[in-house]
């Protein structure tokens, strides 16, 4: 019976413990993301929606369990990159070429970020998944987003240089170069945007943005170049979550529906 009775307690201490290390991870995860938005003008619930936008999204597309509480958890991180870049964020004005480029590297600085957390969290698999989330976010699955990061024998770089030099003349990724996990942030990432007032733009209805995500009439791109058949296709399955999603966590009047 005492045994018994020491094994359970045995069992609730590490229960306790990797429910205290859960705790942990996640306040560090969402410290991380605050810390990326606070020059920023988006608002800590951008980070949240875009969560909650990626884990319904997962599901959407029978994901594997953990995937989808992890991309859950996670997706926020996207922007991590841009505590390097605060000078840029902050500009009301259309940005210059190299300013541009400079923003770019907020995906590479992410990515360093990571991994250098990485070193710590050893045995950590959200970690990996962050870092694929903060490098590849602005990739599309035409090939005409970025960061470049592919020779021209299909080779992947490894990163290195926080520098833009270091990363001119290679390729941004292409179809399935490009982890599912990242389209999918990248349209929540989008979706919310066009959702949010900005500096530059008023917020736009659910109507409105999805239309421009099905196609947008300034590039002529549509949904399934940019984000791949199979993810444009399961937002379209569940846009009117989207819309949920985004006005039961919207806390400002400054959105319409
Ligand atoms: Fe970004
Ligand atoms: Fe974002």
């Amino acid at each position: 019976m005492e045994t018994i009775v020491n094994t359970a307690r045995a069992v609730n201490t590490l229960i306790s413990l990797s429910q205290a290390n859960e705790a942990k991870f996640l306040q560090s995860i969402t410290g991380l993301c605050a810390a990326a938005e606070f020059s920023d003008e988006i608002t800590g619930q951008h980070i949240l929606r875009v969560n909650r936008y990626s884990e319904l999204m997962a599901r959407t597309m029978a994901m594997e369990k953990n995937t989808c509480i992890w991309i859950g958890q996670v997706a926020a991180i996207h922007d991590i990159g841009k505590v390097a870049i605060p000078h840029i964020i902050k500009l009301e004005r259309k940005l210059t070429a190299r300013e541009r480029r400079e923003m770019e590297m907020h995906t590479i600085v992410g990515a360093l970020i990571l991994d250098k957390m990485m070193e710590l969290h050893v045995e950590e698999p959200r970690m990996e998944l962050a870092r694929s989330i903060a490098l590849n976010h602005h990739q599309r699955f035409d090939g005409k987003g970025y960061p470049g990061l592919s020779k021209s024998n299909g080779e992947l770089i490894k990163l290195k240089s926080r520098e833009n030099e270091a990363y001119e003349g290679l390729s941004p990724l292409k179809g399935k170069q490009i982890p599912v996990i990242d389209l999918i942030v990248s349209l929540a990432d989008i979706y919310d945007a066009l959702r949010s007032k900005r500096q530059y733009k008023a917020p736009f209805s659910h109507q409105e943005a999805l239309k421009l995500i099905r196609l947008d009439d300034r590039s002529g791109s549509t949904g399934e170049q940019v984000f791949s058949k199979e993810v444009f296709e399961a937002f379209m399955d569940n846009h009117q979550a989207f819309d949920e999603i985004f006005l039961s966590m919207s806390s400002n009047a400054l959105n319409r529906s």
